[in-house]
């Protein structure tokens, strides 16, 4: 269990997130960070303009930016509209894109992701979302949970910086399962990157 953050030291950091999808990771950021003086959720960034986060960010009033491939990857649109907003730290919450190199090197130990599952296993290429849980409940685990870790240039492979586990239970469908690790996500992936961020000053 995490210690609760009461007596962590916080100067001013400014969070992007970035989220492909549903975005109830992003959702909790928005909530658990409302009214914080030193954590601002400055942006929401999304490759997918159908990305129901983009909603979620607007109902809190978090701007939001979208971008195509060609951009991601060819272009610095989106680092210079990190540094136009000072971000100085990110946070992937569903994000399926590879990160290029550029915005690895410029958040380098500043840049954090989850996976729904306990890392080494279950990660790389292609696992996510309920693929992920399929695996699991596939190879017969007796327990799941999540993963936050820094971000590198391989999929899943960055420093493990948290872990919480919980059981599979033979009935789970990848549904189930995928529900009792949200709860987990939402609970802790928050809290996490405030005592991060406190690690860092
Ligand atoms: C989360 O379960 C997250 O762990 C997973 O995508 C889901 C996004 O849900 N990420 C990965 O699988 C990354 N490999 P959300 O859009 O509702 O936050």
């Amino acid at each position: 269990m995490l210690q609760k953050p009461d007596n962590l030291k916080v100067t001013n950091q400014n969070l992007a997130i970035f989220a492909s999808g549903s975005g109830s990771n992003a959702e909790a950021f928005f909530k658990y960070f409302r009214g914080n003086k030193n954590i601002n959720i400055c942006l929401l960034l999304s490759n997918n303009k159908k990305a129901f986060a983009l909603r979620r960010a607007e109902k809190y009033g978090v701007p939001t930016v979208t971008f195509d491939r060609h951009e991601f990857y060819e272009t610095d649109r989106v680092l210079s509209t990190l540094k136009e907003h000072h971000i100085s730290f990110i946070v992937l919450a569903g994000f399926l894109w590879k990160i290029p190199i550029e915005l690895i090197e410029n958040y380098q130990g500043k840049m954090v992701n989850i996976h729904p599952a306990l890392l080494p296993k279950f990660g790389g290429k292609g696992m996510y979302g309920m693929h992920v849980h399929k695996a699991v409940i596939e190879a017969d685990e007796k327990e799941s949970g999540i993963t936050i870790h820094y971000v590198t240039e391989n999929y899943d492979e960055g420093e493990i910086i948290f872990q919480e586990k919980c059981e599979v239970k033979p009935a789970d469908l990848p549904e189930t399962l995928a529900e009792r690790i949200q709860k987990l996500e939402h609970k802790f992936y928050p809290q996490v990157v405030e005592k991060t961020l406190s690690v860092f000053q």
